[in-house]
């Protein structure tokens, strides 16, 4: 709301709630049984440690603990260059994925801007835009007969116009799982062309396509105005080390980028950079064993529907470590979630933290397929429907 002497009121200044951070913040480290985590089963320190190369351990114990480069360790950058076709190390910039949107979005956007952006959506994704004062519209998901979900790029072309200056997207998707095809990002990539917009294309998830013939080019590597963003914190279990970046070619964005970080964290941790890198020089085991957990993961949840068929319904992601299933029973999804966390320590994300009515109407909840303790969290959810049976 306007205040009357034509100045912004106090609350107007504010962004939003990040709604999901928040809920985290409440039940995320006090529950026993997270059933809902974004990531791949978190690394732990001595794991990451043996995975480490002759040069990466000499590295670890020579390592001094002082400032680094602002841009990122040049030998890190050269690693995360290799999983580009097209980016050199002048071309990447490392900070914390989160802090990185909020960098991009500031550099990339004015207000008054308009912003196609996936909805529902990682709220950053969108918030931080209409908080800068952008005018942004949602491109929304067709939901399928079996509970998936199909961005239709014929929807996102009806959006996209000359005075789109950036259009984000993030498949594989959070929190649906979807994957566009090849020939949808192509048109994609297509539209954004036609419009000189931005392709801010969140690729978090990327690396954890369940076929790997599905995996999509890098907007980097398709298009002179994309951005990619990427990180270790979910296809490399190691969220814990805050470490992401920016691939793009754009020289003048990247002078943007490079202030901004100035004013935020300046530059990453060194021990953090060294971890990273031998992450991503043990890429091909990591990225299999987070698949192979996934893998497995979808074959016990689906089973569980199966047997609670009456319960809770879900179709398998194409790509990613999350999955936006649904509940059956006519209980609200907010209220079913609470109870569950409440009364047995059991954690999933119900669809009301992303605002998207059709999904809160649908009783969605993300499940995260990420984790090894799946099957205990799921025996423990098994005892609660059984409790609720019993109650009813
Ligand atoms: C789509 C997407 N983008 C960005 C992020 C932020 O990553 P990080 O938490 O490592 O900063 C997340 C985290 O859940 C995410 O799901």
């Amino acid at each position: 709301m306007e205040a009357c002497n034509g100045h912004k009121s106090e609350d107007s200044h504010q962004i939003k709630e990040f709604k999901l951070e928040r809920f985290f913040a409440k039940y995320e480290l006090t529950s026993p049984y997270a059933l809902c985590s974004s990531d791949c089963e978190p690394l732990s320190m001595s794991e990451a440690l043996d995975l480490a190369d002759e040069e990466c351990k000499q590295m670890w114990d020579q390592l001094g603990l002082a400032y680094t480069d602002p841009q990122g360790a040049l030998p890190l950058r050269q690693e995360i260059c290799k999983l580009y076709k097209t980016v050199s190390t002048e071309d990447v910039i490392v900070a914390a994925p989160q802090e990185l949107i909020s960098m991009a979005f500031h550099a990339m956007l004015r207000p008054g801007d308009h912003v196609v952006s996936m909805f529902p959506g990682y709220q950053s994704l969108y918030e931080i835009a209409r908080h800068i004062g952008c005018d942004v519209s949602f491109w929304e998901p067709e939901v399928q007969k079996d509970g998936g979900f199909v961005f239709e790029v014929q929807q996102l072309s009806k959006l996209v116009t000359s005075k789109t200056r950036a259009v984000v997207v993030n498949f594989p998707h959070n929190p649906t799982g979807a994957l566009a095809s090849k020939a949808d990002w192509e048109q994609i990539v297509q539209l954004c062309k036609q419009s000189k917009a931005y392709l801010f294309s969140d690729e978090m998830y990327r690396l954890l396509e369940r076929d790997s013939e599905s995996r999509l080019p890098a907007a980097v590597d398709a298009y002179e105005r994309g951005v990619s963003l990427s990180g270790m914190s979910k296809a490399f279990g190691m969220p814990g080390i805050r470490i992401g970046w920016l691939a793009l070619k754009d020289a003048k964005l990247m002078r943007s980028l490079q202030q901004l970080h100035d004013y935020s964290t300046i530059c990453s941790s060194a021990p953090s950079e060294v971890l990273a890198l031998i992450g991503l020089r043990a890429a091909k085991t990591l990225v299999q064993r987070n698949l192979d957990i996934i893998e497995a993961n979808v074959a016990h949840f689906r089973a569980f529907c199966e047997r609670h068929s009456d319960v809770m319904a879900f179709a398998a992601p194409t790509a990613g470590s999350i999955a936006f299933a649904r509940l059956l029973t006519g209980e609200p999804i907010e209220a079913f979630c609470v109870r569950l966390v409440e009364e047995a320590g059991v954690l999933l994300l119900p669809a009301t933290v992303y605002d998207h009515q059709p999904s809160i109407e649908n009783a969605s909840f993300r499940v995260g397929l990420g984790r090894r303790n799946m099957p205990e969290c799921l025996r423990v959810l098994e005892g609660f429907l059984k409790k609720d049976r019993q109650r009813s």
